[in-house]
């Protein structure tokens, strides 16, 4: 037997083992062939005979079993080595990232700066009822864009897709009464669609409502806010008498610029550009929200982002914007990490 269970020690693989186990208790099996032979012995000596057989067998299968689990484990552990991950691999250097679009990036822009200038962020719905997007801002029953075929409504119903962010002024105010200083970044829809026209796009508006405002505020804050966009000091600023029924009197306010190979450059030249429109908030306005037009004033503004985009980064087709085209942001993008702030040099 001593032969049997030397063997089984120096097994050096499962497979091994096996072959071993098969010769040993297999139907064929060493022992397999001595216990059939017992039937052949006395009664007497088939007794001892089996006893020792089976002794025999309970070591021989002890063995097997051990050396089984000693195998196993060297070998799951040579198989786990094996597959170890190299964790000092070097990352793929070559991955792109991908960039802010333009849009994405100025809205940050924008923010940032009236932000530093103590303006709060409001936001307002982008499907608005009638009264919010027409008569609380005091546009006359009959203006045009208040015919189907200029704004998107909603089938039989109040509501529409506002059709400028001045509607967030009305929910603004409604809500929390004077005084107010605010900025309202977001979308807006209008039934248009040309090279330089698209039906959503996107509105920073903004509205201060305190005692004592006057347009000399109105023009600091946008002169402040302009040059801080433009990242220049002294850019020319007209205000040009203009018409809106929310506010009275109303201006554009234009700012001059050259074309220079092609490329527009802001605050130099003898053109003018139309940036924005502004102007002391109506007393109905203010009066449909509740607040009292003899003690309170206000101003307010309202500019289109996609113009503003254009103007300081040199880009000429609008639709771009809205394309997605990944070559075309992978020029015009900025990156993730870029927080803009000349905002930050204002005191
Ligand atoms: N809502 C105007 C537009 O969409 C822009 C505007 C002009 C907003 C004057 C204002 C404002 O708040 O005072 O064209």
């Amino acid at each position: 037997m001593k032969q049997y269970l030397d063997k089984i020690k120096a097994a050096k693989t499962l497979d091994q083992l096996e072959e071993l186990r098969v010769a040993l208790l297999g139907k064929k099996g060493v022992l397999t062939e001595k216990m059939k032979a017992l039937g052949k012995l006395d009664p007497e000596e088939r007794k001892t005979a089996g006893l020792a057989l089976n002794v025999e067998k309970q070591k021989i299968t002890q063995a097997l079993d051990e050396k089984k689990s000693e195998l196993s484990l060297i070998e799951m552990n040579a198989k786990l080595a094996g597959e170890k991950l190299d964790l000092t691999l070097p990352v793929n250097q070559g991955a792109k990232k991908g960039t802010l679009t333009p849009m994405t990036h100025v809205m940050m822009e924008i923010a940032a700066i009236f932000s530093s200038m103590g303006f709060e962020m409001a936001e307002g719905p982008d499907i608005d009822d009638v009264y919010h997007n027409f008569d609380a801002l005091n546009i006359p029953e009959h203006h045009p864009a208040r015919e189907r075929n200029a704004s998107f409504f909603l089938e039989d119903s109040e509501f529409m897709l506002r059709t400028e962010t001045s509607t967030v002024q009305i929910h603004k105010m409604e809500k929390t009464g004077a005084p107010v200083k605010i900025f309202v970044p977001g979308r807006v829809y209008r039934v248009d669609l040309d090279a330089t026209h698209v039906p959503m796009f996107h509105q920073c508006e903004g509205l201060v409502v305190g005692e004592k405002i006057t347009l000399q505020h109105l023009l600091g804050t946008l002169k402040t806010f302009i040059e801080s966009y433009f990242e220049m000091d002294n850019v020319p600023v007209r205000m040009r008498q203009h018409f809106f029924p929310f506010t009275e009197p109303s201006f554009e306010i234009d700012t001059c610029y050259e074309k220079k190979d092609g490329k527009l450059v802001i605050g130099k030249g003898d053109n003018w550009m139309e940036l924005l429109g502004a102007g002391m908030v109506h007393p109905n306005v203010l009066k449909n929200c509740g607040i009292d037009p003899e003690k309170y004033q206000g101003f307010a503004f309202g500019m289109g982002v996609e113009r503003f985009i254009m103007a300081k980064y040199g880009i000429t087709d609008m639709r771009k914007l809205f394309e997605g085209d990944v070559r075309w942001l992978r020029h015009y993008g900025f990156p993730a990490n870029e927080v803009p702030t000349r905002a930050e040099g204002l005191s």
